[in-house]
């Protein structure tokens, strides 16, 4: 093997791969080899692009700890995240559709009972939400967990606040024997995911803004169900169009209808629905 140039050394590349023991990996390298040496010939890519791009992978990965992972960062913003959620989630009739995790899900959340204020007396427009889960054939699923969790009033989550903060605006729900859960929070608002790293830098040098539009997120375990991460998103909130991270789906978003009178504010109403897991031949 020698005596590569441009045309020859994919072939070569790939069939150093032929001792691979694990067939799924070889699947996966040979084709990401094909595409990677495409790229690289399609753009003609300069030295200085190259050692550019291995300065911002670097980057990209020292900007990493156990409370940033700026690559996952990374895949959502280019929609590899969503492409993989797609991929993976192809949904029956009846049951939610699904969108991204995102960064700020914890998994040790309060445990609260029905009807509970997750806003624990932040300031913000009043929100009541009420929703019953299913199983994709409209089921009642009694016992289910909803996990919850938002930003406030100000596009923050608790973990973002400088201060150490017991959980606000998340906690860990129950659904009745009617498969139906509420408690009460705030409005959330839109706000930038974070976009002070390589990222960032990367949204800014395209001309592309950071912001997500104001959701909740749910995810939603039951037994014999696959587990549902997914947000509802405020149908009137901007940049449901331009989510920085191509998040939205249609079928997500929601009217916070507003109330008025005794306690004015706004009131989400949201039916879920499960997929039940594929049983797998013994
Ligand atoms: C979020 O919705 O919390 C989120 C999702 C992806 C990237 C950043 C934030
Ligand atoms: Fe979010």
């Amino acid at each position: 093997m020698r005596d590569f140039d441009e045309h020859n050394i994919t072939d070569a590349v790939v069939a150093s791969l032929g001792e691979a023991k694990d067939a799924r990996l070889k699947t996966v390298m040979t084709s990401l080899i094909r595409h990677l040496h495409d790229f690289v010939r399609d753009v003609d890519l300069s030295f200085d692009e190259w050692n550019s791009a291995i300065d911002f992978l670097t980057r990209t990965g020292q900007m990493c700890s156990d409370k940033r992972q700026e690559f996952i960062l990374l895949s959502d913003t280019l929609g590899v995240s969503m492409l993989v959620d797609a991929i993976n989630h192809r949904m029956p009739k009846g049951a939610t559709e699904t969108t991204v995790l995102g960064p700020f899900y914890v998994a040790s959340a309060p445990d609260e009972p029905p009807g509970a204020d997750i806003s624990r007396g932040l300031k913000g427009e009043p929100l009541l939400v009420q929703g019953t889960v299913s199983s994709s054939d409209g089921t009642p699923l009694a016992g289910a967990t909803i996990d919850v969790w938002q930003a406030d009033a100000d596009g923050y989550y608790d973990v973002q606040r400088p201060e150490p903060q017991s959980s606000l605006l998340r906690a860990r729900f129950r659904t009745d024997a009617g498969g139906r859960f509420s408690f009460k929070s705030i409005m959330p608002a839109f706000y930038p995911i974070p976009d002070d790293g390589p990222v960032g830098e990367m949204l800014g040098a395209l001309g592309r803004h950071p912001n997500r539009p104001a959701h909740i997120h749910f995810m939603i375990a039951a037994d014999g169900y696959e587990t549902l991460i997914t947000h509802i998103f405020n149908a009137e909130s901007p940049y449901l169009d331009s989510d920085a991270v191509f998040g939205v789906k249609s079928s997500l978003a929601a009217t916070f209808v507003e109330v008025t009178g005794h306690g004015s504010g706004r009131l989400l109403n949201h039916h879920f629905g499960l997929k039940p897991l594929s049983r797998t031949a013994l």
